[in-house]
């Protein structure tokens, strides 16, 4: 019950049609059928459109991924043109969600507020809310990411009560690392991570679960997983089955020896 277990998320952003998202799901199942991940937890997060085929693929081939949602509404139901529910993708097997990616909050004006009353509503439903955290270049330059995350993570956190934080993971998610090929160097993220960590037992989380995510590869995952999150948030090398698994290999790897 205590066991401690590996994380990883393949975020496949906009990419992907349902054919192309059933090819990739069926390619992962029959790689884990014959090297599974014993220690890690792993899931998928399509494009809405693909959450029906692919959840059929999981079910009817029994793969061990679970399903997480890109973005969801913070409204139950009604007038909100383009949006999606949480009870929809729930239907579908979605488990958890992924609140507040800074394309999201960059790219279509996710403010603070819509963050906080996203990842609320998510975790009051005792859904796993994946809130994403991170600094711009600048911030970085500055050396203004502690504080820049921990604004962050304050202002989403507050006002939660014990049980909606246990459904909450933390993703920290520097920008300039996202999609660039330039991750944080290992002594970055072991930084970060010990912060984050202690900014979060700070605001009543127990047990925190932070990932790391940006340009994660399988050249540089068994190095970043020994800095000390739990795992990863992956998007370019999670659209294909051999660099997506390559990376859960490193993180459950790590899990095996050390944890
Ligand atoms: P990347 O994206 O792995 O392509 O850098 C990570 C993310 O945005 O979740």
């Amino acid at each position: 019950m205590s066991e401690r277990r590996g994380v990883v998320i393949g975020n496949w952003k906009m990419n992907l049609d349902y054919v192309e998202a059933v090819h990739l799901i069926q390619q992962l199942g029959v790689l884990l059928r014959h090297e599974p991940s014993s220690h890690t937890d792993i899931s998928v997060a399509p494009p809405f459109v693909d959450l029906r085929s692919v959840s059929s693929v999981i079910e009817a081939e029994r793969i061990d991924v679970g399903m997480c949602a890109q973005h969801v509404s913070a409204f139950d139901a009604g007038a909100h043109t383009g949006e999606v529910s949480l009870r929809m993708c729930a239907r579908l097997g979605v488990t958890s969600f992924l609140v507040g990616h800074s394309e999201r909050r960059t790219h279509y004006a996710m403010t603070d507020d819509v963050v906080k009353a996203t990842l609320h509503h998510v975790t009051r439903q005792s859904h796993v809310a994946v809130l994403c955290v991170g600094e711009t270049l600048d911030a970085r330059e500055e050396g203004r990411q502690e504080h820049v995350v921990m604004d962050q993570l304050t202002s989403a956190l507050t006002g939660m009560d014990r049980d909606q934080l246990t459904h909450v993971q933390i993703a920290y998610e520097p920008l300039w690392a996202i999609g660039t090929g330039r991750s944080a160097t290992a002594e970055e993220v072991r930084e970060i991570d010990v912060f984050i960590r202690e900014a979060l037992m700070s605001l009543g989380v127990e047990r925190p679960v932070v990932l790391y995510g940006g340009s994660v590869t399988p050249d540089n995952a068994a190095d970043l997983i020994r800095q000390g999150p739990d795992g990863f948030l992956v998007g370019g090398a999670s659209l294909k089955a051999e660099s997506f698994l390559a990376i859960v290999r490193a993180v459950d790897d790590c899990y095996a020896e050390t944890r």
